[in-house]
């Protein structure tokens, strides 16, 4: 017999060495997040993955599965916790969602339908933030960041050539280029990395296709984030569809 947890009054078996939300997914339960990503080590940063574990709060993204205990996610209080968080990612950076080409394959606005985020809350930051606009085949919209390093982690350990990392502290948080002019065409960056392809939101975007897959069919016009067991899976799968439409290499 296979070793279970509960989660909300479920009992969800899991493999050794499996976190929450990796044996949660794979029963079919969502836990929201953002930074988690099925194919890369966890990175902890977003805290949307949150639950509760015998009464503690703990990122169920880092959290290792363990037999008996008790973990609470679904509640009124961690939503709470999730819109807020969420509310909070928006007005740090520039989101213009009915103008994004991300807009419905995005992470961040489905997850913040899915909590039911009615506005921002909080006051907007409105961060000055320029696009980088110098390669010929990608544009960095560096607006929509929400620091949760997938590209970077892609670029280091899939890619294996680091063309992305975090620089500063805090608020000053940022993503930068491996390149002495900061700029991504002075990178070996190419448009068949994997790095280009995880972005939960819309700061990687190519430059000549845009809205091949109409609004109303994207990934989250099909159906709320929460009913996909693989949502990075499934916004990827969108953007192979551009690239199959598209005479040149996939992003
Ligand atoms: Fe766990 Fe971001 S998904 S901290």
């Amino acid at each position: 017999m296979s070793a279970s947890f509960i989660l909300d009054g479920r009992s969800i078996a899991f493999a050794e060495g499996q976190t929450i939300i990796q044996a949660a997914l794979a029963a079919g339960v969502y836990i929201p997040h953002l930074c988690y990503h099925p194919e890369f080590k966890p990175h902890g940063s977003c805290k949307l993955c949150t639950v509760k574990v015998g009464g503690r709060q703990s990122a169920s993204c880092t959290t290792l599965a363990q037999a008996g205990m008790v973990v609470e996610s679904d509640t009124p209080a961690l939503n709470d916790e999730r819109r807020t968080l969420t509310q909070m990612l928006f007005v740090e950076g520039n989101h213009f969602c009915p103008s994004c080409e991300k807009s419905g394959d995005c992470k961040l606005q489905a997850t913040a339908y899915d909590l039911g985020m009615m506005s921002a809350h909080f006051d907007h930051f409105f961060p000055s933030r320029p696009v980088d606009a110098s390669h010929p085949d990608v544009l960095l919209d560096f607006n929509r960041c929400i620091l949760c390093s997938l590209c970077v982690r892609a670029s280091r350990d899939v890619d294996g050539k680091n063309v992305f990392a975090l620089s500063g502290r805090g608020i000053k948080t940022h993503l930068i280029v491996n390149a002495k002019s900061g700029r991504l065409a002075d990178t070996d960056v190419s448009l068949q990395d994997k790095a280009l392809h995880v972005c939960p939101v819309g700061v990687m975007l190519r430059k000549d296709k845009g809205f091949t897959v109409p609004i109303g069919r994207r990934v989250f016009d099909l159906k709320p984030v929460s009913a996909y067991v693989d949502a990075s899976a499934a916004i990827e799968k969108d953007q192979e569809t551009v690239s199959a439409l598209s005479k040149r290499s996939p992003i």
